[in-house]
């Protein structure tokens, strides 16, 4: 019996110390493959690990912006698709409020919250604005003007015609039209 435990235990040891060889190990043992292990690292946005385009080719889903870098949009191909309904309205005033209204104000006057700490941006109930036609005010969010930032990877092409909509129906809340006030009396 005393025999087999001596035995068991220098087994024991013997284990051990290999395990402790593994740690001590200085230099790696054979190393398979080492052109995997240890490849050239690249940082992810380093010159060289992005690949370039094909020439000519663009993104799948983008849709390039005929107008960009011009002063506005030329030959009014830029037409608001969206037909003036009262959802359209609601959705134009939800994301009015939420990118404009800090600088333009709630009616668009320029008297938002961030006013005058921030430089106030001229009224959009001016004759200007309102004879504008829908797409030069889309350039403007597209394009950005002057202190006004581009409001393009905000803000997709379907809620900015919501909130040029949304624009008129400020517009003419202030400057009702002949058939405005028409209605009005009949109400
Ligand atoms: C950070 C503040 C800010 C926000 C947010 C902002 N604007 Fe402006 N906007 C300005 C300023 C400032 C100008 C004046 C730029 C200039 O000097 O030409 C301006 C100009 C404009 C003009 C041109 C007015 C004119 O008479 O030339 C339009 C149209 C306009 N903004 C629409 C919008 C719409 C629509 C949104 C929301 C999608 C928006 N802006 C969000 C600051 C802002």
């Amino acid at each position: 019996m005393k025999r087999i435990a001596w035995i068991g235990t220098g087994a024991g040891l013997l284990a051990a110390a290999a395990l402790a060889g593994c740690s001590e190990r200085s230099s790696p043992t054979f190393e398979y493959m080492p052109q995997m292990a240890y490849t050239p690292a690249h940082m992810a946005q380093e010159e060289g690990s992005m690949r370039t385009p094909v020439e000519g080719t663009v993104p799948r889903g983008f849709k390039p912006y005929p107008y960009k870098g011009m002063v506005e949009p030329t030959g009014g191909g830029l037409k608001n698709p969206l037909s003036r309904t009262k959802a359209v309205f609601e959705k134009g005033r939800e994301y009015f409020n939420i990118y404009c209204m800090v600088c333009h104000g709630p009616y668009g006057e320029g008297n938002g919250t961030v006013v005058p700490k921030y430089p106030q941006p001229p009224t959009l109930q001016s004759d200007k604005v309102r004879n504008w036609a829908d797409g030069r005010i889309y350039h403007v969010i597209h394009e950005g003007q002057n202190l006004m930032p581009s409001y393009a990877s905000q803000i997709p092409e379907r809620h900015r015609w919501e909130i040029i909509h949304y624009i008129r129906v400020l517009q003419r809340a202030k400057n009702p039209t002949a058939e405005d006030l028409k209605r009005l009396e009949k109400w």
